[in-house]
Formats: structure tokens, C-alpha cells, sequence
């Protein structure tokens, strides 16, 4: 295999702690870094989006795309001397969201082609690592719910793609779907309605085992109750009826019964809202526990956002079906961006007393998603509204590295043309105004 090592940053320019990132289209390629020298070789239906990382310890991070996967893949790393490198870790991104469209139609003709639909989750993208979390915030009715389950398939999309562990999931029919219910599960915000009430606990959580054969027959009842006990139930919880349980201990039951199936993504509409503060802690610590010992990766579908820094490594920020702005946990909570992320944070209660938030107050309503604004769908709350917001949309730049925002503000060329552009729209209002008198004379 031909090596491919131009792409390699010189060692001499780097600091100490920094990471060595590329990929290679030949599946082979040098990473150095300081004392390390390793040769990374990856065997897979498409080498070259590997991402290979040499950390500062010497450890190795080889990750694969959603759309690659790590499954059908071999991968080896020896140091200079020829000898196998054990540090290697190898991931993948689990879920790759690609410009995913879910719109619900509002009018129909005779014939059944829809003439108006409500654009609830309009071009969102998204990856996630193995083993992480993404929280997925917004106000109501921006499209949360509607893309968890879109991404559950439980609704077809009407564009974009979503690939899981290597396989693309867009199009499967709920038949060819089964083969991975026990891999995503989903958790409901309301622990109440969601579980059935006329079964055992023991046997909520032992339906899913027994019909996806997690383990054999004579073994389920043991299982049950080992994964009760992970979830802080006690034994004597098997008899017992739903309605016989607090909101906290129904979740923690909705959470067994997610756990049971061995899923590798959960899906959490809304898990704590429905309970009060010392009970969502106690469900947050938990899907963190499981998370380490089990290696989940979450998608955290909340409003709290106290929750959502406490839980995610990644935020996503939406507002009337599209992505405001992405970026990690830390990065989004220091450094906001996007106006409408800006005053949504502003009111997230900060500990220190030294530190004074001025809170940003959004006015006016949220406008409909079946007739949003036209341009920036923020534009009419906007406190830095400019003319060409009002017909332009905003492109999704990274501002830094994986931080992402959709706003003029940070888009070099919109910035530097702003006269154009106002004078694009004065043009524009003039010629809506003389359509408009044109359409008065034709009438009148
Ligand atoms: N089955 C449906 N048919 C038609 N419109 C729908 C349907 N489900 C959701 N919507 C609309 O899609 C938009 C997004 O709804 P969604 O439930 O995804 O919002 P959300 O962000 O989860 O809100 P909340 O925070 O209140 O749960 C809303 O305007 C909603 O009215
Ligand atoms: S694009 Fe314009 S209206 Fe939209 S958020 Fe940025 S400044 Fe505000
Ligand atoms: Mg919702």
C-alpha cells in the first residue's frame, strides 16, 4: 500500500500537546509527534475518511465515520521499531445526521399532492461519537421531538440521510428496521403514560429481552434483575405494578427497560422535565453511570439547560426546524454565538457570585414553522437584525474548530458587502411595493 504522508504537519511547528489530525485515501499513513512515530494501517470500504489522531501520551485514536463504520474494519499501528502498538482506541461517529427533513403536511389537493406543509425539522445535520452524549435544545415546537423520532424512524423522512454504525438507515422499511430496535431505544419525557399499566415491572422490562432474545430463556428472570439493580430498583419491585410507583421510579424503570436490550444509542426526549429537582439528579447521574459503565451515546433532548451542561459534550441549537449553532459543551457555554443562542443561555443561572449575566429577554413571539420568517428565521426577534437578514439565509460556517453557527454576523463576505446587500433589499421592497399598486390598479 502506498504510504501518503504529505498531509502530516511538521512536528518542529507544533506545541507539545497537540494533536495530530488527517486522513489517507490508501488506508496507511505516518503520524509523528514529538518522540512518537507510528504507522497507522486501516483496512475498511473507504480508508480514506479514517481520522487518525496521535495524542501528547502516545495513544492512538482511530475513528470512523458514520458511514464507514468500524465493524468490517482492521486496524493496525507500529511504532518505528516495527512493534504493535497496544494504546490504540479505536471509535466511530455511531449516528451521522445528514441534512435531515421532516415536514408535515398542512393542505392537500383532491388528488392527495400536498400544497403546504409545516417544516418541523428542515435540513439538520449532525454526527455523534460512540460513548458521548448530544443535547439538542431549542424552544418549544422547534423540531426536538420530531427529529428524535425521525431519527427512530418512526416517522419517514423527506430528505437528507441517517447512517448508524456504518449502515445507512435513511430508507429502511419498519420490517428491515428490527435489526437495529435493540440498538437505538428511545426515553419518554412522561414516565407516566409510558408504560403499559397492566404489567409487572419484572415483566416490562423482561417483554423486549425475551422477544429479541438478549439471553436465553431460563436466564431472563436473573437478568431482569441484575439490570434492576444497575437502575437502583429493588428486587421486590418485580411484582409490582406501574401505578404503585413515583414519577422518579417509573423512569428509572423506563430506563431498565431501554438498558435490557443492549441498545448502543438512547434516544432521551425530555427524561427529567416531568420530575422535580432532587429526582432528576438522581436519573441524570444514573445516565451518566450507564453511560461509562456501558458505553451508551445519547441524544438529550431538553429545555433545561442546566441539565444539558451537566450531561453533554455537544450542543445543538435549534430554532423553527433548522441548526442555529453546534459546538462542544464548554465551547457554546463560554463562547455563544448566535444571537438567539446568546439569549437563550443568558438565562441559565451562573454560581459564582461574582459573575453577573445580563439576561437577554427575547421578545416577540416564536413565529409559525408552517409560515416562518423568509431569510434568517431568527430575523424577527433579532436584536442585530440587518437588511440582509430579512431575505438572506445565513450559511452554516465553523467559526472554530467544531463550532458551527448559521448567522451574517460571523460570515466574512456577507460582512464585507453589507452595502450591497442593503441596497439588494431596498431594491427588493421597491419592486414588492410597485407589484403591490400594480395588483391594486388591475383590481380596482
Ligand atoms: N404529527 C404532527 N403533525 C403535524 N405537525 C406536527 C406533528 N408533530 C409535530 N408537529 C409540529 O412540528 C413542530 C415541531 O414539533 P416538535 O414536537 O418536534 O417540537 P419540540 O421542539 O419537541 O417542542 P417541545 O419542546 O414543546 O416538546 C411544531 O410546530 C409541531 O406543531
Ligand atoms: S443572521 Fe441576522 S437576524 Fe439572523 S441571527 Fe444573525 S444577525 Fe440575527
Ligand atoms: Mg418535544
Amino acid at each position: 500500500m502506498a504510504k501518503k504522508t504529505e498531509k502530516i504537519q511538521p512536528v518542529a511547528t507544533q506545541q507539545p500537546e497537540q494533536v495530530v489530525t488527517f486522513t489517507d485515501a490508501q488506508g496507511s499513513a505516518n503520524v509523528q509527534l514529538g518522540k512518537y512515530n507510528y504507522t497507522v494501517k486501516v483496512e475498511c470500504k473507504s480508508p480514506e475518511k479514517v481520522e487518525v489522531t496521535l495524542f501528547n501520551d502516545g495513544s492512538v485514536k482511530v475513528k470512523f465515520p458514520a458511514d464507514v463504520g468500524k465493524k468490517n474494519s482492521k486496524v493496525s499501528v507500529v511504532d518505528s521499531n516495527g512493534n504493535e502498538v497496544e494504546n490504540v482506541i479505536v471509535k466511530e461517529d455511531i449516528l451521522e445526521v445528514r441534512n435531515l427533513k421532516k415536514y408535515f403536511p398542512l393542505s392537500k389537493t383532491l388528488l392527495g399532492k400536498t400544497l403546504t406543509s409545516l417544516k418541523a425539522v428542515d435540513d439538520v445535520s449532525f454526527k455523534l461519537e460512540e460513548g458521548t452524549t448530544i443535547g439538542v435544545v431549542g424552544e418549544s415546537g422547534c423540531g426536538k421531538t420530531t427529529l428524535g423520532r425521525t431519527i427512530l424512524k418512526l416517522y419517514e423522512s423527506d430528505g437528507g440521510s441517517i447512517y448508524f454504525m456504518g449502515d445507512d438507515i435513511t430508507h429502511l422499511k419498519r420490517k428491515q428496521m428490527l435489526k437495529y430496535r435493540t440498538d437505538i431505544q428511545l426515553i419518554f419525557q412522561d414516565p407516566y403514560s409510558s408504560l403499559p399499566p397492566r404489567m409487572t415491572v419484572g415483566n416490562i422490562i423482561a417483554e423486549a429481552v425475551r422477544v429479541h432474545h438478549i439471553v436465553p430463556k431460563d436466564q431472563v428472570k436473573d437478568y431482569v434483575h441484575d439490570i434492576m439493580k444497575q437502575c437502583g430498583l429493588p428486587r421486590h419491585f418485580y411484582d409490582r405494578f406501574p401505578h404503585e410507583f413515583s414519577g422518579g421510579q417509573r423512569q428509572r424503570i423506563c430506563i431498565a427497560r431501554a438498558l435490557a436490550v443492549k441498545p448502543r444509542l438512547v434516544i432521551c426526549d425530555e427524561p427529567v422535565s416531568a420530575l422535580d429537582v432532587s429526582i432528576q439528579a438522581q436519573i441524570i447521574n444514573l445516565l451518566k453511570k450507564l453511560q461509562k459503565t456501558k458505553g451508551f451515546s445519547y441524544v438529550f433532548i431538553s429545555h433545561d439547560l442546566s441539565v444539558v451542561k451537566y450531561i453533554t459534550d455537544k450542543i445543538m441549537v435549534m430554532y423553527l426546524g433548522n441548526v442555529m449553532e453546534t459546538g462542544e459543551t464548554d465551547e457554546i457555554f463560554d463562547n455563544p454565538l448566535h444571537p438567539y443562542t446568546k439569549a437563550l443561555f443568558s438565562a441559565v443561572p451562573v454560581p459564582d457570585p461574582d459573575v453577573k449575566m445580563e439576561r437577554i429577554i427575547l421578545g416577540g413571539d416564536i413565529p409559525s414553522p408552517a409560515n416562518p420568517p423568509k431569510g434568517c428565521k431568527f430575523h424577527t426577534r433579532c436584536s442585530q437584525c440587518m437588511d440582509v437578514c430579512k431575505f438572506k439565509t445565513p450559511q452554516y460556517i465553523e467559526h472554530s474548530k467544531n463550532h458551527f453557527v448559521a448567522c451574517h454576523l460571523y460570515d466574512n463576505e456577507v460582512m464585507s458587502n453589507l452595502d450591497k446587500y442593503n441596497k439588494e433589499y431596498k431594491e427588493m421592497l421597491l419592486e414588492e411595493e410597485q407589484k403591490a399598486l400594480r395588483n391594486e390598479k388591475k383590481q380596482g
